[in-house]
């Protein structure tokens, strides 16, 4: 099964693909996931997004589309999986288009997370990940069960990510306006596209999702 989230930053798509994953035993394969471990890992490619990534700006459509395409050829793919943050121009689009029809791969839904812009400097300004594991929480929304202490991997230290500050927030969310939003009607126009309701709870969101993608 492949799928793709596609929304504004802080929609949700990071918290949802996690849980699809369990429930499809499929993998998430986030741009945004692979370009911080460039970054932390101080390679040429990460030294190139790093001042980008922090601007709130998107990285070159052309680095973004070699690091999809060979790690959609890595086997843990083969089984499936979810895009999270590709594509994000209709460039990318483009290019996945060609990608999947070479590799002999189809889309089997492409999902729209519907939210109020306003909400999202809240969400991402709250938000930190267990530097252990990478489950995420929220400082409101999403505590883990033991203040301090993650729940899946019983770590203690937690991080908040570089381009997580309300005024970035506000590029990241412009760039999206701009360049991500064309996309959907892409993706409308191909017929392919379904739309959820991403400003209800966490669990109702996933309820959601599984229904759509039936
Ligand atoms: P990326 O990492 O993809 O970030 P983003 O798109 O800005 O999205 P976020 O990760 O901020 O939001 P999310 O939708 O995953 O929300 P989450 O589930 O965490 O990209 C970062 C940067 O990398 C880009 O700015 C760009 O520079 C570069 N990049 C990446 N891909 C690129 C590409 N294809 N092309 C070019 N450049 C690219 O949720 C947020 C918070 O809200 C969490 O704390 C969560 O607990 C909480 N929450 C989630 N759902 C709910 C809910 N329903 N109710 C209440 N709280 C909720
Ligand atoms: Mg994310």
């Amino acid at each position: 099964m492949k799928l793709m989230l596609l929304g504004p930053p802080g929609a949700g798509k990071g918290t949802q693909a996690k849980r699809l994953e369990d429930a499809y035993n499929i993998i998430q394969l986030s741009t945004g996931d692979m370009l911080r471990a460039e970054v932390a890992s101080g390679s040429d490619l990460g030294k190139e997004a790093k001042e980008v990534m922090e601007s709130g700006a998107l990285v070159s459509d052309e680095l973004v589309i070699g690091i999809i395409s060979s790690r959609i050829d890595q086997d843990d793919c083969q089984k499936g999986f979810i895009l999270d943050g590709f594509p994000r121009t209709t460039p990318q689009a483009e290019a996945l288009d060609v990608m999947f029809a070479d590799k002999g791969m189809t889309l089997d839904s492409v999902i729209e997370m519907k939210v109020d812009d306003d909400a999202m400097v809240e969400r991402i300004t709250g938000r930190y990940t267990c530097s252990e594991c990478g489950a995420g929480y929220h400082d409101s929304f999403q505590k883990p069960k033991v203040d301090g202490t993650c729940d899946k991997c019983g770590g203690t230290e937690f991080t908040r990510r570089a381009d997580d500050n309300a005024e970035t927030v506000r590029s990241r969310l412009e760039a999206y306006h701009e360049q991500t939003a064309p996309i959907i009607l892409y993706y409308g126009d191909k017929g392919v596209l379904k739309s959820i309701d991403g400003m209800a709870g966490i669990d109702e969101v996933t309820a959601q999702l599984k229904e759509v993608i039936g």
